[in-house]
């Protein structure tokens, strides 16, 4: 009987756990920058990415440059203002932008990962804001864009390849202070890539999951101590953005600690029920 009762409130312990446990995916790689390619989307021939979801952009000349295994991203100013003031109220006018969609219709869920990660090449001094922009639950109305975060938050151009990570945890509030809608990603975006003229190279464009972590609850009880996202072997510029990361990864692992110590609770429990 007490065996019984220690088995149902470990279950539902197990259960609160794994409501809670991260639903982290695999790496995704959204380019590799090897090729050019188009899709038909909305009547239109757009150039994709990998994913299917398409590029664009507003007072910024960009190419894909597959020598490079890069896109090339020119500076310009086209006076746009603030171009959806309902989409990003409070921000500053608006002179360029480039974005990448991660699915065809603009409606992506990104709640299997912790980072958008590349590597750029920029110019001394530059810099860039990039926001999430949102798509209502119903994959077609556009809402509050998310926070606004500069490039130079993270790290500072100068010239070399450096390895950018982008912690979506620091895009999970709106430009109004709600909630970040995770599930439903219209698109990622470079607001004001300044100073105009200034020219940039970004390559290995990738949606990371749980970086490092053990796929499975039952794998591992050690929290990895590195991201994979550190990159160490990919870049030789990476040290400035390997930063958050592995904090994401450590959490993520320490939650799957504690769900595997769950797990553990409800075999013991189990065993106590079969003596
Ligand atoms: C980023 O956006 C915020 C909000 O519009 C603005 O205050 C800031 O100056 C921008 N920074 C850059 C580098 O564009």
């Amino acid at each position: 009987m007490i065996a019984l009762r220690t088995l149902a409130s470990a279950l539902a312990l197990a259960a609160a756990a794994a409501a809670q446990a991260p639903t982290c995916g695999p790496d995704v790689v959204v380019d590799d920058f090897a090729k050019t390619q188009s899709a038909v989307i909305g009547g239109e021939s757009r150039p994709v990415n990998l994913l299917g979801g398409d590029y664009g952009a507003q007072g910024v000349t960009w190419s894909i440059d597959t020598a490079k295994r890069a896109v090339v991203l020119t500076a310009g100013t086209a006076n746009i203002g603030v171009p959806e003031p309902q989409a990003n109220p409070g921000t500053a006018p608006t002179v360029n932008y480039w974005f990448a969609k991660f699915d065809a219709g603009a409606c992506f869920d990104l709640t299997k990962f912790t980072a958008i990660e590349f590597d750029l090449v920029g110019p001394a001094g530059s810099d860039m804001n990039f926001t999430l922009t949102q798509k209502a639950a119903n994959c077609a109305d556009r809402l509050v864009d998310s926070a606004y975060n500069p490039l130079s938050k993270y790290l500072r151009m100068d010239g070399t390849k450096k390895h950018v990570s982008l912690p979506l945890k620091d895009f999970a509030t709106n430009l109004v202070g709600g909630k970040y809608d995770m599930l439903h990603l219209k698109d990622w975006t470079a607001v004001n890539i300044v100073p105009a003229g200034a020219v940039f190279e970004l390559s290995n464009l990738v949606l990371k999951g749980c970086a490092g972590a053990a796929p499975s609850a039952s794998a591992s009880t050690t929290a990895p101590k590195t991201s994979g996202g550190a990159a160490p072997s990919a870049s030789p510029a990476a040290p400035s953005a390997a930063g958050p990361s592995p904090t994401q990864a450590q959490k993520a692992g320490a939650e799957r600690s504690a769900a595997a110590g769950i797990i553990g609770t409800v075999a013991a429990a189990v065993a106590a029920l079969l003596v």
